[in-house]
Order: C-alpha cells, then sequence, then structure tokens
C-alpha cells in the first residue's frame, strides 16, 4: 500500500492519477505515512547559508536533516540554481516532500521598487499590486515559493525604523494597500508558476513598540487593537494571504509568537485563517529572554500551543516537540493540524507534482531581464514622490534650463536608491540601478550643462566640500540638493532617537541658499525625517524615500514635470521628535486646542506647535484642484440604508495632473469617544488641465461602526460629520448627516 501510494505520488504519471483527489485528501494521505520526526521536520525552517537577518545558528548537518526529512522549510536561498541543488536533496529523503523556500521579497526582486511607504504614498492601488505582481513574477521565476511581505503593521512612531517597510499609519489606507499587496504577491493563485504565497507580518502590533524601539514591548488597549492594529491583517486575510508571521514583541505581556489569543482564537478562529503561520526569527527561542517561558522546551510548548506552525531558524521544534509529544504536553493532532497546513501549501504550490517547476533557468534569465518590469519601476517610482514645497512654481524645471547644478552626497551612489530590504540576487551587481546623476543625464542630454559636488557626507561634521559646492552652485541657474540618510539607516534595528536630517547636510543647504540661486531639495530617507530648517528655507522639497533601481529616471521626470507629482504622505511628518507619536486619527479630549495661540490649560505643547510639519493625507501637484458640489443623498441614515456622497474636483491649473480625493468622517458622539477624523474612502483621480469630473462614494454601515465598550462592532444612531480633503488638515468640503435607528 505504502509503495503503491508512493509511486503514485511521486512519478510523473502519478501526479496525474492523483490529480481528481482533493488537496486535502492528498494531505491527509502523506500525512498518514509520515513518522512523528518527519512531521516535527515540516514545522522547521532554517536559513540557508548566508545572508542573514538574524543570529544564525552554524549547523553542517542541514543537508542530512533534509535527506532524513527532518526540514520542511529554507529562507534566504535564491537563484534556481541554488534552490534546485537544494529540493535535490529533499528529494533523496524518504517521502521526498518538496522543499519550501521562502525569502524576503519585500519591494522587488532584481527590479526594485520604491520602499513600501514610499509605495504606499502614491495611494495608488493599482500600482502597488504591479509592483507586488512584478516582485512575485522576478521571484518565483528564481525559485522563492514564498516571500515574508506585505508587513502590514500600522506604525506611528518614525523613531522605529521598520516604518519604512509597511504603508503608515492609518487602518483604512493600510488595510486597501495590504489587500493589493497580497493580490499582487498571489497572482492569480498559488499553483501558477509566477505566483508566490504571501506573508502578513508579523502578528500583532509590532508596529506600536514602546518607545520607538525596535522588539519593544507593545501595551495596548483591545480597542487600539482592534480598530487600529488589526484590520490591515484582517484584509490580508480576506485577499487571500496564503501564510501569516508572528512577531517579536509582547503584546500586554504575552510574547506574540505564544500568544494563542491572537493565532488561534483571533487569526485561525474568528478569521478561519486556513494558511499557516512562521514565527519570526528565532522567536520561539526569543520567549525565554521574555521572561515568559524556562527554556527551550517550554518555548516550544507555548508556541505549538498558541498556533505557530513553522519555528523559524530557532531549532526549538527540531529538539523539543517530540518530546513533548511523548510527555503528552502536546497533543499529535496540534502537530498534524500545523504540518496540513504547510503541505496543503506545498500541494496548492503544485510542488508535490513538480519540486522543480520553479527552477526553470530559462524563465529565471528572461523574467529578470524583462524591459516591462523596468518601465513599471519607474512609473511607480514617480508616482511615489512627494511634493512638499514648491515656492513660486520653481517646480518643475524648465527643460531650456541652461546650467544645472546637481549637488549632494546622494548623487551618485546606485544602490543606495534601494533602500533597506533589498535581495542580493547572484550574479547580479548594483549596475543597473539608474544613479540620480544618470537619470538627470539621461533626462537633459547635451541641453543643459550639469555640473557636480559632494559637498559633504551624509553623516559626521566635514565641512571641507562645501566650498566646492558653493563654487558650482554659484555657476549654475538651478540647484538640486539631494540629501538624507543612508538607505540602512532605516529598516529592522534601526531605531534612532534622533531623526534630524543627519550630518552637516542642512547647513550645507544653508551655505547654498546664501548663493541666491533657487534650490530644489530632494529628500531621501525610509522614514519620516525632521527636517525644521529645510522646511522654513528651501523653495522647493521633494520627498523621494528610496525609489528602487529606477530612481535616477523617475526623480528626473518629475523634476521636469514629465510626471506631475500626485504623492500624498501615507504617515504624519513631525516638528520634531518630541511630538511622536502624532497621528492625525487622534481623540479630541476634554481639552482640546483649537490652534496654536491656544495653549492655556489645553492639549498642546508649550514650546511647540500641535500640528504635525506635514500631515497625513497632504502632497502638492503641479497643477491646483478645486472641489465642490458637495451632495449627500440624504441627510438622514437608517441603519441598513445608504448615503451617496458625490463632489466634483476640478483641475483648475496648467498641468494635467491626479489628486488624491479623501473622504474622513466624525462621529460626533459615541458611547466610546471617537476620533477627530477617520479616513473612510478615498478615490485617485486624473484630470486634464481644466477637466472636471464627479467623484462618487458610498456610506454605509460599516463606514460608520466601532468597537463599542464591550468589543461590539456597532454603528451609534446619532450625528456624523462628513469631510472631504485633500488631506487631513486641508479640508475643503464639509457636510452633516445622521444616523437614525
Ligand atoms: C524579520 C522578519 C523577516 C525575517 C526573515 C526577521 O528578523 O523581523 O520580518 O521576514 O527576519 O528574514
Amino acid at each position: 500500500m505504502k509503495l503503491f501510494f508512493l509511486s503514485l505520488t511521486f512519478c510523473s504519471i502519478g501526479f496525474y492519477a492523483t490529480a481528481q483527489r482533493t488537496i486535502d485528501q492528498r494531505v491527509d494521505s502523506v500525512l498518514k505515512l509520515m513518522t512523528l520526526d518527519e512531521k516535527i521536520g515540516q514545522m522547521n525552517q532554517y536559513n540557508d547559508d548566508w545572508n542573514a537577518t538574524g543570529p544564525v545558528t552554524l549547523d553542517s548537518t542541514k543537508r542530512q536533516q533534509l535527506r532524513n526529512g527532518q526540514l520542511g522549510s529554507l529562507l534566504n536561498c535564491v537563484g534556481t540554481r541554488r534552490t534546485r541543488v537544494w529540493q535535490e536533496v529533499a528529494m533523496q529523503s524518504r517521502l521526498k516532500i518538496p522543499l519550501l523556500f521562502g525569502q524576503d521579497v519585500i519591494h522587488g526582486y532584481k527590479t526594485t521598487f520604491p520602499i513600501p511607504l514610499a509605495e504606499a504614498a502614491s495611494w495608488d492601488l493599482e500600482a502597488i499590486e504591479l509592483s507586488a505582481r512584478i516582485a512575485a513574477t522576478e521571484a518565483s521565476s528564481a525559485g522563492v515559493h514564498w516571500t515574508f511581505a506585505p508587513m502590514v503593521d500600522i506604525a506611528r512612531d518614525p523613531r522605529w525604523g521598520r516604518v519604512m517597510e509597511g504603508a503608515g499609519e492609518d487602518p483604512y489606507l493600510g488595510s486597501k494597500i495590504a489587500f493589493a499587496r497580497v493580490k499582487g504577491f498571489q497572482g492569480n493563485g498559488l499553483g501558477n508558476t509566477n505566483a508566490v504565497m504571501a506573508c502578513a507580518k508579523h502578528f500583532a502590533a509590532y508596529g506600536a513598540a514602546i518607545g520607538g524601539r525596535d522588539y519593544n514591548s507593545v501595551d495596548m488597549s483591545e480597542r487600539m487593537l482592534w480598530e487600529v492594529y488589526l484590520p490591515p491583517f484582517k484584509a490580508a486575510v480576506d485577499a487571500g494571504a496564503a501564510t501569516f508571521m508572528n512577531a517579536f514583541n509582547d503584546l500586554n505581556g504575552v510574547p506574540a509568537t505564544g500568544n494563542r489569543y491572537l493565532q488561534r482564537d483571533i487569526l485561525k478562529g474568528k478569521w478561519k485563517f486556513n494558511g499557516f503561520v512562521v514565527s519570526d526569527w528565532g522567536s520561539i527561542g526569543e520567549m525565554i529572554q521574555h521572561g515568559n517561558v524556562k527554556n527551550e522546551y517550554e518555548a516550544a510548548l507555548s508556541a505549538v500551543t498558541a498556533g505557530s506552525d513553522m519555528d523559524m531558524e530557532s531549532r526549538c521544534y527540531r529538539n523539543n516537540l517530540a518530546q513533548g509529544v511523548k510527555d503528552k504536553k502536546v497533543p499529535v493532532r496540534l502537530i498534524d493540524d500545523a504540518v496540513r497546513r504547510i503541505l496543503r501549501k506545498k500541494f496548492e504550490l503544485g510542488l508535490f507534482d513538480d519540486p522543480f517547476r520553479f527552477c526553470d533557468a530559462q524563465r529565471e534569465q528572461a523574467a529578470l531581464n524583462n524591459p516591462a518590469h523596468t518601465a513599471a519601476a519607474r512609473q511607480v517610482a514617480a508616482k511615489s514622490i512627494v511634493l512638499l514645497k514648491n515656492e513660486k512654481n520653481l517646480l518643475p524645471l524648465s527643460k531650456n534650463t541652461k546650467t544645472i547644478a546637481f549637488i549632494g552626497p546622494l548623487v551618485k551612489p546606485k544602490k543606495q536608491n534601494k533602500g533597506f530590504w533589498d535581495v542580493e540576487v547572484p550574479g547580479v551587481d548594483s549596475n543597473f540601478i539608474v544613479s540620480q546623476w544618470e537619470g538627470l543625464q539621461n533626462k537633459v542630454g547635451n541641453t543643459a550643462t550639469l555640473l557636480y559636488a559632494k559637498g559633504c557626507d551624509i553623516e559626521g561634521d566635514d565641512r571641507s566640500g562645501f566650498a566646492e559646492a558653493i563654487e558650482v552652485a554659484k555657476k549654475s541657474d538651478v540647484v538640486i540638493l539631494s540629501i538624507g540618510e543612508r538607505r540602512d539607516m532605516s529598516g529592522e534595528a534601526k531605531s534612532r532617537s534622533n531623526i534630524n536630517i543627519p550630518g552637516v547636510q542642512e547647513d550645507l543647504l544653508k551655505e547654498l541658499l546664501a548663493t541666491g540661486k533657487p534650490v530644489v531639495v530632494l529628500i531621501n530617507a525610509g522614514r519620516p525625517l525632521v527636517f525644521d530648517y529645510t522646511a522654513e528655507h528651501a523653495p522647493a522639497i521633494l520627498y523621494t524615500w528610496w525609489l528602487g533601481s529606477e530612481a535616477g529616471n523617475a526623480i528626473a521626470d518629475v523634476l521636469f514635470g514629465d510626471y506631475n507629482p500626485s504623492a500624498k504622505l501615507p504617515i504624519s511628518f513631525p516638528r520634531s521628535v518630541g511630538q511622536v507619536p502624532i497621528y492625525y486619527s487622534h481623540f479630541n479630549t476634554g481639552r482640546p486646542a483649537g490652534n496654536d495661540d491656544d495653549k492655556n490649560y489645553r492639549s498642546a505643547y508649550n514650546d511647540l506647535s500641535i500640528y504635525p510639519q506635514y500631515e497625513f493625507g497632504y502632497g502638492l501637484s503641479y497643477t491646483t484642484f478645486q472641489y465642490s458640489n458637495l451632495e449627500l443623498s440624504k441627510r438622514k441614515m437608517r441603519i441598513h440604508e445608504k448615503i451617496e456622497v458625490s463632489v466634483t474636483i476640478r483641475n483648475t491649473g496648467a498641468y494635467d495632473g491626479e489628486d488624491v480625493v479623501q473622504l474622513y468622517l466624525r462621529d460626533k458622539v459615541g458611547s466610546v469617544v471617537r476620533p477627530v477624523q477617520e479616513l473612510k474612502d478615498f478615490a485617485k483621480v486624473k484630470l486634464k488641465a481644466g477637466e472636471s469630473k464627479t467623484l462618487r462614494f458610498v456610506i454605509d454601515k460599516e463606514k460608520l461602526s466601532f468597537y463599542n465598550q464591550p468589543l461590539q462592532w456597532v454603528a451609534e444612531p446619532g450625528d456624523f460629520e462628513l469631510m472631504i480633503g485633500a488631506s487631513a488638515r486641508d479640508i475643503r468640503l464639509r457636510d452633516r448627516f445622521e444616523l437614525v435607528q
């Protein structure tokens, strides 16, 4: 019987013979053949021998463990050559269960797209989905089955370096983006060779680390958890995310990795998630340092009971689960449930039918050299650039500009543009990345003279390059200054207490402004930086984040108006770190400050504005938009009715452009207090100069609901304020309606 099954499953004729059976039946038939050791093996994931994001356990026995059926997945193994070698070893194991290859494909594989926070600034769900689609196409061609993305953690604290990896501060925008990213990665569904499994991470509330210190504790009310931090995860489940990753943090005293409430009750229970959960790197073992378990044995028991199906790198499962079963501390049904979940995905990916279906070197070559991917990366990058300031319409620059000085430490480097979390693709160097200098050269060709000076370093206090920069500036018609962070200053374990533009870069700006030349500042960063001086004195500012491999071309497109900026901030930019955490959807309090002159015994700072430097939803265009004709289909709504909202947007400027029209609501009186405004819808609209369009939004019960005191999701009758804005502060039109019984 055993032999019969094996021959059916693992020889090519057998694949088709078994194809009529459901995946669950096929999973069960494999499970029946497995020893406990092999089952635990499937729950075990190791790092390949390179490219680590955490402490690596030196383990020369990995190959032998794989042959023994003791390894279910590898991470940080990419490229058809390398994955094929490992997969061949898996095929030497008794049951030939294929190995799963996971990788952090966070914003592109070879073709690098803007960092996720930058992409979120596009508010362009199609573009965001496309970027994930292309990343999946490239990664899957190179042997990757599974990306550890999207990170859907809401983040409201720019001191936390991982803000760069998410979609910012807002649960509504964050949910839409989570959905788009999962769809993009998984394409038309697992089983297609260009789809990879998505992994919504880090479950949950990792982004609310106290003090913005990575890995730190999270202490949060249930309501905050449900209303703000969980929605993007729920959206990922709704989009069909194949996997979840738990988190390093503890949530209200219980490490997320051993958190039964999160993983079993919410994710697998209430949300009926049928994929599997992987731990974060070593996080099962780290529960010992948390002080939540005594040793690795207890750690393994806690994690498996809580619902963590796969152990990334800690080896707690490998070394302890069998003993746990023997001691009757771990019911075999828990192990079976985890293994079923993992095997199901291997079947869905088609790996049992052909373990090498992602190892086609020719497909890899073609996918990694597809000009359409490059073109898309350039477009998405342009859509992610935020125009923060543009005095006297300094931008766009005229294509007849004769002499341009391009100054700053980020003008010439190539790799910096990739930002954090790029993939080291075997055999690919950084040459294909378009530097900002090359982008400008490509744009102006021979029509303008380009002058360069580095001016200063990103960090440090060396001013010796200032003189040359000033000389160069004096010879030019316009200066473009490219400053900011180093690409590895925002990312995992990159928390900072000082988020000012580092070094003497703003001093260099001061000197350049003193020449009297118009200066356009490009700010490159993975997080909101603090740049008071620049915000006040520079006539034009573009926030360019890290834009990926086409950064240079995209920046040039925006500088010269070939792309009219349309991005809006997905996160508030503080004036000083003292304002952090700062977010637009705060409560009113009993003593709200009406404005910055209203400080006396108010909820305000005595020494600082209550407003951020740039608010959520903010971003300028080369054109202007006028909002009018706000109409509501009714002003009294019964609970199961809907209100249709229409508003007319007109492009009143001289350029074609896109605007992100934002709809905010405020529930005026609630059984628990409600935020002063909450984003509930938005539309990105493209208008030619002079053109107008009428947009329609629908308000339904869902948009009016929140968690009341017993944490029921309810819409309470009463008055609501409706705001249509170009940002959270720039509210152009208001109205009211009432929800009636
Ligand atoms: C990170 C995860 C990542 C994993 C694997 C961890 O340190 O927190 O987000 O997926 O490493 O690289």
